[in-house]
């Protein structure tokens, strides 16, 4: 009894490897769903065919310079934090981060090597007679993320989908704001939160044009609106060399007036985020730090960066 079953189990074996051995091909022939957008199968082993390139959703979007000055303090690596972490899910954004220092910092080095995301380090000294309080901030860093821009693309022929804006390190952005912002032709303009002493300041428009400003500080300004509050178009940046941030004659308040009058008129802004009644940006202030417990000197064994 035992031999005649053994001897079936015999005749058996080979047709069930065979099905098995089938069954294991065409599974492997049948396409893998994608795992994420971003794709992690590609360039897998073992198929006999090369995977057909994938078209990538992003390539075809104009790149958002995102130009942020920064400064050694110690919130900055925390404030640079929240940046990268909003900023590296956003396509196509290339940071330039613009350090108001004479020398790359250690700490922002290691930063960018790590943040995840396209970056360009800089460096600027602002002159200490412009480090007082009631003056303009970050002029030169600017400057210099301005002159990068124009240097990288000065020799590349148009067309060079591009837009830039100016995003200081503590402010907050949602990701819509990025998805409007990409569609600049020349200039757009929205609504920034928690600034000029109100809980947003927004650009007044009628049928599609921005009339005036809704503002609660110095309504007289051109241009009333916060350096977050806007973007332009990368051909607009290369087709007025010349436009900069002024020390020269500037007053608080009003670089962003000073730089947009030399670009555009208040007639051609674009109105975004709903005819700009939506607020995707806040223009948070983080709270000087308390270290009155900091001992003066180091006490703690290992150096723990911060
Ligand atoms: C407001 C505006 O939102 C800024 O765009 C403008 O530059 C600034 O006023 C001004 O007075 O010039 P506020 O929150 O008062 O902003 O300024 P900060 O956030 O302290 O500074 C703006 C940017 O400049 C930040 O990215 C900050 O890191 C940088 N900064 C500030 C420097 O690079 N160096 C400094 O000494 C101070
Ligand atoms: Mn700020």
């Amino acid at each position: 009894m035992k031999s005649l079953l053994f001897s079936r189990f015999l005749l058996l074996l080979p047709w069930v490897l065979i099905v098995i051995i089938v069954l294991d091909i065409d599974s492997s022939r049948a396409p893998l769903p994608a795992l994420s957008p971003r794709g992690g199968a590609e360039g897998g082993s073992g198929g006999a065919r090369p995977p057909a390139p994938r078209r990538r959703p992003e390539a075809g979007l104009p790149t958002i310079y995102a130009i942020t000055p920064t400064y050694s303090r110690p919130v900055q690596k925390a404030e640079l934090t929240r940046l990268a972490n909003t900023f590296r899910q956003v396509s196509r954004l290339h940071w330039i981060l613009v350090e108001d220092a004479a020398a790359r910092s250690e700490l922002v080095t290691r930063f960018v090597a790590g943040a995840g995301l396209p970056c360009t380090h800089l460096h600027v000294p602002t002159p200490r007679r412009y480090k007082r309080p009631g003056l303009p901030r970050a002029t030169e860093q600017r400057n210099a993320g301005l002159a990068w821009l124009r240097q990288r693309h000065q020799h590349l022929p148009p067309p060079q989908p591009g837009v830039l804006f100016f995003a200081d390190d503590d402010n907050t952005y949602s990701l819509e704001l990025f998805q409007e912002m990409r569609t600049t032709r020349k200039v757009s303009v929205w609504p920034v939160g928690l600034v000029g002493g109100r809980r947003y300041e927004r650009p007044v428009v009628e049928n599609g044009k921005v009339v005036g400003w809704y503002t609660g500080w110095r309504a007289d300004r051109p241009f009333a609106i916060d350096m977050a509050g806007f973007a332009v178009s990368l051909q607009v940046i290369l087709s007025h060399p010349k436009a900069v941030f002024k020390r020269r004659g500037s007053q608080p308040g009003m670089q962003e007036s000073d730089f947009l009058k030399q670009i555009t008129t208040v007639e051609e802004l674009e109105p975004k985020a709903n005819n700009c009644t939506k607020v995707l940006v806040w223009h948070t202030r983080t709270e000087k730090v308390n270290l009155a417990n900091e001992p003066k000197y180091h006490l703690d064994t290992v150096n723990i960066e911060v």
